[in-house]
C-alpha cells in the first residue's frame, strides 16, 4: 500500500524547513541560528539555544516505553498536534473527509474543519453494557482519509476490540488511515496497538504523557506509525516543537524510579473509582453512571439538574457533556486525589437539584 499517494500533493511537493539545531548543525561554534550566546541564567539549562527538533534520547525512551522502533515515532506537542498534523498532511480542503464516532474528543472534528475537510459522524451505540462503536456502519460510510477511533473513549470510557480496529484498517486500506487515540490506554484493560502501528501501513496510534504520566503541562505526545507516515508528518511539523524544559521533564517521567511512582499513583486512582461510582449511583438525581476504563466517570442526571453549576458553586469543576450527541444531561467527572474525591462525595451528599 502506497501511503504517499494518500498525502496531499502540496505536502509532497514542498521543501521542508531545515532547522539549524539538527544534530549535525549543533556542535562547535554556534553562529547559525541567530541565538543569543548568553543564557539568562549561566547555571541553568542552555535555554538561549533552540532545542533539538526530535531529541534522540527522548525518542528512544518513548519508543522503549511503547515497544516500537524509534523510526516509527514522532514526538509532538501533545496528541493535539499529532491529530492536526495528520489532518493537514492527508486531507485536501473541500475534497477529503474524516470519520469520527461521537460522543468523542472534540479535536478530531475541529482540526478537520479548520482544514476544510468534511466530517462524517457514526455515533456510538448505547447499550445496556455501555457504549460501543458501530463498526458495520463505519465500514459502510463514504470513503474517508482518516478514521479517528479512541480507546478508552473520552468521554464514554468504553474500550474497542483490537480485532474490530484491525479489520477496519484492512477494509479501508488503499484510501484511508485508521488513527487510534490511546490517550487513556494506561488506565484501561486492553493492551495498546502501538506495536501493530507501522507493521500495518495504514494504522496510526496516538499516545501522550498528558494523562497517566501526569505531564499535561509539558505537551508531549507521540504519533506511532509506519516510517512513511512519520516522514510525511515531519515535513510540516514546526521547526522546534519541543521546549527544552519539557524534554527534561519527560525524560525524568520515563525513568525507572518515576515508573514505580506512577504505578502507585495509577493504583491509587483505580482504587478511588469504586467509591466515587457508588456515591454517584446512590444519588437520586443521577440516573446513569458509566464507570468506563479511564480516569473519569460519565454520569447522566435527571433533566435540568444543574450538577455542573452546583458543583462549581462548591468550588468543584466538572465537565458538562450535554452538547455532545446522545449525551443530554451528561457530566464527565475526572478522578482526583483521595481528598478531592472526598470533597466531591461530601458535596453530592448535600446536593439536591
Ligand atoms: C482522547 C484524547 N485525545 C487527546 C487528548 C489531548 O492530549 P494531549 O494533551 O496529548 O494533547 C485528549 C485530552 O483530553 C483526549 O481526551
Amino acid at each position: 500500500m502506497n501511503i504517499q499517494s494518500l498525502a496531499r500533493a502540496e505536502i509532497l511537493a514542498l521543501e521542508p524547513y531545515a532547522s539549524a539545531r539538527r544534530l549535525a548543525d549543533s556542535a562547535g561554534v554556534l553562529l547559525n541560528a541567530n541565538e543569543n550566546p548568553f543564557a539568562p541564567n549561566a547555571n541553568g539549562p542552555a535555554l538561549n539555544r533552540y532545542p533539538d527538533p526530535q531529541p534522540d534520547a527522548l525518542k528512544a525512551a518513548l519508543a522503549c516505553e511503547y515497544g516500537v522502533a524509534a523510526d516509527r515515532l514522532l514526538v509532538t506537542r501533545g496528541s493535539d498536534e499529532g491529530i492536526d498534523l495528520l489532518v493537514r498532511v492527508f486531507c485536501r480542503p473541500g475534497k477529503d473527509r474524516v470519520l469520527i464516532c461521537p460522543p468523542c474528543f472534540g479535536m478530531y472534528a475541529l482540526s478537520a474543519r479548520v482544514q476544510g475537510a468534511a466530517v462524517t459522524e457514526v455515533a456510538l451505540i448505547e447499550t445496556e453494557a455501555g457504549f460501543m462503536a458501530d463498526f458495520d456502519a463505519i465500514a459502510q460510510s463514504p470513503p474517508c482519509k482518516l478514521y479517528f477511533l479512541c480507546t478508552p473513549n473520552n468521554p464514554t470510557g468504553n474500550e474497542l476490540a483490537a480485532d474490530d480496529i484491525l479489520a477496519l484498517a484492512e477494509h479501508v486500506a488503499g484510501h484511508g488511515l485508521v488513527v487510534v487515540d490511546e490517550a487513556y490506554v494506561e488506565f484501561g484493560e486492553r493492551p495498546s496497538l502501538a506495536r501493530r502501528a507501522g507493521e500495518i501501513a495504514n494504522l496510526v496510534v496516538l499516545r501522550t504523557l498528558s494523562k497517566a504520566f501526569g505531564l499535561a503541562g509539558c505537551r508531549i505526545g507521540s504519533v506511532i506509525a509506519a516510517p512513511e507516515v512519520i516522514g510525511l508528518l515531519r515535513r510540516i511539523i514546526a521547526p522546534y516543537p519541543l521546549p527544552t524544559p519539557a524534554v527534561t521533564a519527560a525524560m525524568q517521567a520515563l525513568s525507572p524510579s518515576a515508573r514505580k511512582r506512577r504505578q502507585k499513583q495509577l493504583a491509587l486512582l483505580t482504587n478511588e473509582k469504586p467509591g466515587l461510582v457508588a456515591a454517584l449511583g446512590n444519588h437520586p438525581a443521577i440516573v446513569d453512571v458509566w464507570p468506563g476504563k479511564a480516569n473519569f466517570v460519565l454520569v447522566r442526571t435527571v433533566p435540568g439538574a444543574g450538577l455542573v453549576e452546583a458543583a462549581a458553586l462548591a468550588g468543584i469543576r466538572l465537565r458538562d457533556q450535554s452538547a455532545q450527541p446522545g449525551l443530554a444531561d451528561c457530566v464527565r467527572i475526572t478522578l482526583g486525589t483521595p481528598d478531592e474525591n472526598r470533597r466531591l462525595i461530601a458535596f453530592l451528599k448535600e446536593w439536591q437539584p
